[in-house]
Protein backbone atom coordinates (compact mmCIF):
# COMPACT_ATOMS: atom_id res chain seq x y z
CA UNK A 1 0.00 0.00 0.00
CA UNK A 2 1.01 3.45 -1.08
CA UNK A 3 1.60 5.79 1.45
CA UNK A 4 -1.29 9.07 1.16
CA UNK A 5 -0.14 12.33 1.06
CA UNK A 6 -2.02 15.11 1.30
CA UNK A 7 -0.37 18.79 -0.40
CA UNK A 8 -2.60 21.86 0.56
CA UNK A 9 -2.27 24.34 -2.40
CA UNK A 10 -1.11 21.26 -4.38
CA UNK A 11 -2.23 22.34 -8.06
CA UNK A 12 -0.18 25.40 -8.63
CA UNK A 13 3.38 26.47 -8.27
CA UNK A 14 5.39 25.19 -5.40
CA UNK A 15 2.87 22.90 -4.56
CA UNK A 16 2.04 21.77 -7.96
CA UNK A 17 5.68 20.44 -8.34
CA UNK A 18 5.21 18.58 -4.95
CA UNK A 19 2.21 17.30 -5.64
CA UNK A 20 3.85 15.67 -8.93
CA UNK A 21 7.22 14.46 -6.99
CA UNK A 22 5.46 13.00 -4.72
CA UNK A 23 3.42 11.23 -7.42
CA UNK A 24 6.47 10.10 -9.00
CA UNK A 25 8.09 9.03 -5.91
CA UNK A 26 4.91 6.22 -5.26
CA UNK A 27 2.87 8.37 -2.90
CA UNK A 28 -0.98 8.29 -3.28
CA UNK A 29 -1.33 12.05 -3.64
CA UNK A 30 -4.38 14.15 -3.34
CA UNK A 31 -3.90 17.98 -4.09
CA UNK A 32 -6.32 20.71 -2.16
CA UNK A 33 -6.99 24.02 -4.02
CA UNK A 34 -9.02 26.58 -2.44
CA UNK A 35 -10.66 29.10 -5.48
CA UNK A 36 -9.05 28.38 -9.07
CA UNK A 37 -11.39 25.42 -10.77
CA UNK A 38 -9.81 26.02 -14.04
CA UNK A 39 -6.38 25.78 -13.16
CA UNK A 40 -6.94 22.61 -10.31
CA UNK A 41 -9.00 20.77 -13.57
CA UNK A 42 -5.72 21.37 -15.66
CA UNK A 43 -3.60 20.20 -13.13
CA UNK A 44 -5.56 16.81 -12.63
CA UNK A 45 -5.81 16.43 -16.27
CA UNK A 46 -2.55 16.71 -17.06
CA UNK A 47 -1.27 14.89 -14.09
CA UNK A 48 -3.94 12.52 -12.63
CA UNK A 49 -3.91 13.80 -9.47
CA UNK A 50 -7.19 13.99 -7.82
CA UNK A 51 -8.14 17.47 -6.51
CA UNK A 52 -10.46 18.56 -3.27
CA UNK A 53 -11.50 22.24 -2.69
CA UNK A 54 -11.49 23.54 0.41
CA UNK A 55 -10.91 26.07 2.75
CA UNK A 56 -7.67 25.18 4.57
CA UNK A 57 -8.18 28.38 6.94
CA UNK A 58 -11.50 26.64 8.18
CA UNK A 59 -11.01 24.34 10.55
CA UNK A 60 -15.08 22.57 9.44
CA UNK A 61 -14.15 22.54 5.66
CA UNK A 62 -10.96 20.73 6.80
CA UNK A 63 -12.63 18.42 8.56
CA UNK A 64 -15.04 17.16 6.12
CA UNK A 65 -12.07 17.12 3.42
CA UNK A 66 -10.44 14.53 5.90
CA UNK A 67 -12.97 12.42 6.30
CA UNK A 68 -13.67 12.39 2.36
CA UNK A 69 -9.85 11.20 1.95
CA UNK A 70 -9.45 9.01 4.93
CA UNK A 71 -13.07 7.09 3.20
CA UNK A 72 -11.80 7.16 -0.77
CA UNK A 73 -7.89 6.11 -0.04
CA UNK A 74 -7.66 5.29 3.99
CA UNK A 75 -5.80 6.89 6.30
CA UNK A 76 -3.39 10.22 5.86
CA UNK A 77 0.29 9.72 6.24
CA UNK A 78 1.66 12.80 4.77
CA UNK A 79 0.49 16.41 4.89
CA UNK A 80 2.33 19.32 3.18
CA UNK A 81 0.93 22.66 4.50
CA UNK A 82 2.06 24.73 1.36
CA UNK A 83 -1.34 26.72 0.75
CA UNK A 84 -0.02 30.54 1.40
CA UNK A 85 -1.39 33.93 0.31
CA UNK A 86 0.01 37.23 0.65
CA UNK A 87 -1.69 40.55 1.19
CA UNK A 88 1.29 42.62 1.11
CA UNK A 89 1.21 46.25 2.23
CA UNK A 90 3.17 48.25 4.58
CA UNK A 91 1.63 48.51 8.36
CA UNK A 92 0.66 51.73 8.48
CA UNK A 93 -1.87 50.51 5.39
CA UNK A 94 -2.61 47.40 6.25
CA UNK A 95 -6.54 46.55 7.01
CA UNK A 96 -7.31 43.62 9.60
CA UNK A 97 -8.57 41.96 6.90
CA UNK A 98 -5.48 41.84 4.93
CA UNK A 99 -4.00 41.00 8.42
CA UNK A 100 -6.56 37.72 9.38
CA UNK A 101 -6.76 36.52 5.60
CA UNK A 102 -3.10 35.87 5.85
CA UNK A 103 -2.51 34.25 9.08
CA UNK A 104 -6.32 32.24 8.56
CA UNK A 105 -4.59 30.97 5.56
CA UNK A 106 -0.99 30.48 6.10
CA UNK A 107 -1.07 29.87 10.32
CA UNK A 108 -4.20 28.86 11.30
CA UNK A 109 -4.23 26.08 8.17
CA UNK A 110 -1.84 24.02 9.52
CA UNK A 111 -2.96 24.04 13.01
CA UNK A 112 -6.43 22.54 11.24
CA UNK A 113 -4.76 20.04 8.95
CA UNK A 114 -2.32 18.88 12.07
CA UNK A 115 -5.12 18.60 14.29
CA UNK A 116 -7.47 16.16 12.04
CA UNK A 117 -4.34 13.36 11.56
CA UNK A 118 -2.66 13.77 14.38
CA UNK A 119 -4.65 11.46 16.82
CA UNK A 120 -4.62 8.85 13.65
CA UNK A 121 -1.12 9.16 13.14
CA UNK A 122 -0.01 8.73 16.46
CA UNK A 123 -2.56 5.49 16.60
CA UNK A 124 -0.48 4.23 13.67
CA UNK A 125 2.61 5.40 14.92
CA UNK A 126 3.65 7.38 11.36
CA UNK A 127 3.43 10.21 10.54
CA UNK A 128 5.09 13.34 8.05
CA UNK A 129 3.95 17.12 8.32
CA UNK A 130 6.12 19.24 6.46
CA UNK A 131 5.68 23.16 6.88
CA UNK A 132 6.02 24.97 4.01
CA UNK A 133 7.19 28.52 5.78
CA UNK A 134 9.23 31.08 3.76
CA UNK A 135 12.60 33.11 3.89
CA UNK A 136 10.68 36.12 4.81
CA UNK A 137 9.14 34.15 8.20
CA UNK A 138 12.82 34.07 9.25
CA UNK A 139 14.28 37.61 8.17
CA UNK A 140 10.93 39.92 7.95
CA UNK A 141 10.40 41.46 4.87
CA UNK A 142 8.86 45.91 3.82
CA UNK A 143 5.16 45.35 3.20
CA UNK A 144 4.58 41.87 5.09
CA UNK A 145 4.09 42.25 8.67
CA UNK A 146 1.12 39.99 8.06
CA UNK A 147 2.91 36.95 5.96
CA UNK A 148 5.78 37.44 8.31
CA UNK A 149 3.90 36.91 11.36
CA UNK A 150 2.63 33.90 9.61
CA UNK A 151 5.40 32.28 8.55
CA UNK A 152 7.75 32.76 11.55
CA UNK A 153 4.49 31.49 13.52
CA UNK A 154 4.94 28.28 11.10
CA UNK A 155 8.61 27.54 12.08
CA UNK A 156 7.96 27.76 16.07
CA UNK A 157 4.26 25.48 15.07
CA UNK A 158 6.80 23.04 13.98
CA UNK A 159 9.15 22.93 16.84
CA UNK A 160 6.50 22.29 19.31
CA UNK A 161 4.76 19.98 17.51
CA UNK A 162 7.84 18.19 16.43
CA UNK A 163 8.42 17.69 20.06
CA UNK A 164 5.20 16.30 20.84
CA UNK A 165 5.03 13.60 17.65
CA UNK A 166 8.60 12.15 18.05
CA UNK A 167 8.15 9.49 20.42
CA UNK A 168 5.17 8.88 18.48
CA UNK A 169 6.84 8.50 15.17
CA UNK A 170 5.62 11.69 13.58
CA UNK A 171 7.87 13.87 12.44
CA UNK A 172 7.43 17.55 11.88
CA UNK A 173 9.39 19.74 9.89
CA UNK A 174 9.71 23.19 7.49
CA UNK A 175 11.08 24.58 4.79
CA UNK A 176 11.91 27.87 4.25
CA UNK A 177 11.96 28.97 0.58
CA UNK A 178 13.26 31.71 -0.70
CA UNK A 179 11.98 33.52 -4.01
CA UNK A 180 10.86 31.15 -5.99
CA UNK A 181 9.73 31.73 -9.91
CA UNK A 182 5.54 31.45 -9.22
CA UNK A 183 2.94 33.64 -9.75
CA UNK A 184 3.33 34.82 -5.86
CA UNK A 185 6.67 36.04 -6.82
CA UNK A 186 5.73 37.18 -10.34
CA UNK A 187 3.38 39.58 -8.85
CA UNK A 188 6.00 41.70 -7.15
CA UNK A 189 6.82 45.09 -8.53
CA UNK A 190 9.04 44.29 -11.28
CA UNK A 191 11.87 47.16 -9.72
CA UNK A 192 11.81 45.25 -6.26
CA UNK A 193 12.19 41.90 -7.34
CA UNK A 194 15.10 42.82 -9.34
CA UNK A 195 16.68 44.22 -6.25
CA UNK A 196 15.43 41.10 -4.26
CA UNK A 197 17.11 38.66 -7.16
CA UNK A 198 20.58 40.63 -6.94
CA UNK A 199 20.51 39.91 -3.56
CA UNK A 200 20.29 36.02 -4.30
CA UNK A 201 24.10 34.62 -4.69
CA UNK A 202 23.15 31.65 -6.68
CA UNK A 203 21.86 34.70 -8.99
CA UNK A 204 18.40 33.14 -9.74
CA UNK A 205 15.00 32.74 -8.35
CA UNK A 206 14.44 29.18 -7.26
CA UNK A 207 12.41 26.58 -9.39
CA UNK A 208 9.72 24.95 -7.97
CA UNK A 209 10.93 21.16 -7.85
CA UNK A 210 13.92 22.59 -5.98
CA UNK A 211 11.63 23.38 -3.22
CA UNK A 212 9.59 19.50 -4.11
CA UNK A 213 13.36 17.81 -3.76
CA UNK A 214 13.44 19.24 0.06
CA UNK A 215 10.03 17.93 0.74
CA UNK A 216 10.86 14.65 -0.71
CA UNK A 217 13.77 14.00 1.13
CA UNK A 218 12.06 15.09 4.83
CA UNK A 219 9.16 12.74 4.33
CA UNK A 220 10.83 9.69 3.17
CA UNK A 221 10.04 6.41 5.88
CA UNK A 222 13.65 6.55 6.63
CA UNK A 223 13.81 10.08 7.69
CA UNK A 224 12.95 9.07 10.79
CA UNK A 225 15.81 10.93 12.84
CA UNK A 226 15.04 14.59 11.11
CA UNK A 227 12.42 15.93 13.14
CA UNK A 228 11.66 19.72 14.34
CA UNK A 229 14.04 21.34 11.87
CA UNK A 230 13.79 23.95 8.91
CA UNK A 231 15.16 23.46 5.49
CA UNK A 232 16.66 26.73 4.39
CA UNK A 233 16.25 25.97 0.16
CA UNK A 234 16.94 29.87 -0.29
CA UNK A 235 19.97 30.34 -2.93
CA UNK A 236 22.13 31.25 -0.16
CA UNK A 237 19.94 34.76 0.25
CA UNK A 238 19.53 34.32 4.34
CA UNK A 239 21.80 31.94 5.86
CA UNK A 240 20.07 31.17 9.30
N1 LIG B 1 12.91 47.86 1.48
C1 LIG B 1 12.94 49.20 1.70
N2 LIG B 1 12.07 50.04 1.12
C2 LIG B 1 11.16 49.53 0.30
C3 LIG B 1 11.06 48.15 0.03
C4 LIG B 1 12.02 47.32 0.65
N3 LIG B 1 12.04 46.00 0.44
N4 LIG B 1 10.05 47.95 -0.83
C5 LIG B 1 9.50 49.16 -1.09
N5 LIG B 1 10.17 50.10 -0.42
C6 LIG B 1 9.95 51.52 -0.43
C7 LIG B 1 9.92 52.03 -1.87
O1 LIG B 1 11.24 52.25 -2.33
C8 LIG B 1 9.16 53.36 -1.71
O2 LIG B 1 9.99 54.35 -1.18
P1 LIG B 1 9.87 55.86 -1.72
O3 LIG B 1 8.44 56.26 -1.45
O4 LIG B 1 10.88 56.57 -0.89
O5 LIG B 1 10.20 55.75 -3.17
C9 LIG B 1 8.14 53.02 -0.61
O6 LIG B 1 8.65 51.84 0.04
C10 LIG B 1 6.78 52.72 -1.16
O7 LIG B 1 6.92 51.66 -2.11
P2 LIG B 1 5.75 51.37 -3.15
O8 LIG B 1 5.60 52.48 -4.13
O9 LIG B 1 5.93 49.99 -3.72
O10 LIG B 1 4.49 51.49 -2.16
P3 LIG B 1 3.17 50.68 -2.08
O11 LIG B 1 2.47 51.07 -0.84
O12 LIG B 1 2.46 50.75 -3.39
O13 LIG B 1 3.65 49.15 -1.94
C11 LIG B 1 4.65 47.28 -0.96
C12 LIG B 1 4.45 48.78 -0.86
C13 LIG B 1 3.31 46.56 -0.86
C14 LIG B 1 5.53 46.85 0.20
C15 LIG B 1 5.30 46.94 -2.32
O14 LIG B 1 6.52 47.63 -2.44
C16 LIG B 1 5.57 45.45 -2.48
O15 LIG B 1 4.71 44.70 -2.86
N6 LIG B 1 6.79 45.04 -2.17
C17 LIG B 1 7.18 43.65 -2.28
C18 LIG B 1 7.00 42.92 -0.99
C19 LIG B 1 7.55 41.55 -1.13
O16 LIG B 1 8.73 41.35 -1.33
N7 LIG B 1 6.69 40.55 -1.04
C20 LIG B 1 7.13 39.20 -1.22
C21 LIG B 1 6.10 38.47 -2.00
S1 LIG B 1 6.70 36.88 -2.50
C22 LIG B 1 6.55 35.96 -1.15
O17 LIG B 1 6.08 36.36 -0.13
C23 LIG B 1 7.02 34.53 -1.27
C24 LIG B 1 8.04 34.20 -0.30
O18 LIG B 1 7.76 33.55 0.70
C25 LIG B 1 9.43 34.64 -0.54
Amino acid sequence: MSRVALVTGGTRGIGKAISVMLKQKGYTVIANYGGNDEAAKAFSEETGIPVIKFDVGKFSDCEAAIKKIESEHGPVDVVVNNAGITRDAVLHRMTPTQWEEVIQTNLTSCFNLARLVIDKMRERGFGRIVNIGSINGQAGQYGQVNYAAAKSGIHGFTKALAQEGAAKGVTVNAIAPGYVDTDMVRAVPPAVLEKIIAKIPVGRLGHAEDIARGVCFLVADDADFITGTTLSINGGQHMY
